[in-house]
């Protein structure tokens, strides 16, 4: 018998369980309490206005988001109170320094809840100064399929399928690949008190 391991992109790299359970729920209580002072806010697609199937936070000097009017963006405001977005828990910056060997901490930590039924649609994350920068990314509660493509559209993708604490960092080639979230294993995990799945997703904006 004989088969062949899927080759994913130079610079992807999946770290399973990174996070303990502990760890886990210290993380999910510190977006509880980003939430308090950020509330989850409803992102729409440029043009169209069509919602997405998220909702959004962020933590840090900087947020990554949308609307019908502005499009994709970043700004140190909360599009609704106008309010500066949370500082990054260190939890979060250590993770970044340890994973990377970036020589400065990510401006931006977006908060992605997926509830019953959302998607991410395969993108690539190019709203950044800095495409050398990596993206580190964390998984909470319930489980994920992860889909990684190459740097065209249309390609042959890749399920990964993500749990709760596993840590993602697409670097290198990956970096400007495509990727996206074909489906929640809704109500797996019991993390979250709401339910669901939330991705913190950690960027460097601009160029040190
Ligand atoms: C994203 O690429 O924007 C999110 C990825 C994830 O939720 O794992
Ligand atoms: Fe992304």
């Amino acid at each position: 018998m004989s088969f062949t391991l899927p080759t994913y992109p130079q610079g992807f790299a999946h770290h399973t369980l990174h996070f303990t359970p502990a760890e886990q729920a210290s993380l999910i209580e510190a977006v509880r309490l980003g939430a308090n002072q950020a509330p989850f806010f409803q992102p729409t697609m440029p043009r169209t206005g069509a919602p997405l199937s998220v909702v959004m936070s962020n933590f840090g000097p900087l947020g990554w988001v949308t609307d019908k009017e502005g499009g994709y963006r970043y700004q140190s405001t909360h599009p609704i109170t106008g309010a500066d977005w949370p500082a990054l828990p260190k939890m979060l910056l250590d993770l970044w320094h340890a994973v990377t060997d970036y020589p400065a901490p990510p401006e931006a930590c977006l908060i992605n809840w997926y509830r019953e039924g959302s998607k991410m649609g395969l993108h690539v994350d190019n709203d950044e100064n800095d495409l050398g920068a990596p993206v580190v990314s964390v998984s909470l509660g319930d489980p994920a399929m992860f889909r990684l493509g190459g740097p065209k559209r249309g390609g042959v993708t890749h399920g990964i399928k993500l749990f709760s604490g596993d840590v993602v960092v697409l670097a290198g080639d990956a970096r400007l690949c495509y990727h996206g979230v074909s489906k929640i294993f809704y109500g797996q995990s019991a993390l979250i008190t709401k339910g669901g799945r939330i991705n913190l997703t950690m960027r460097r904006v601009n160029t040190p």
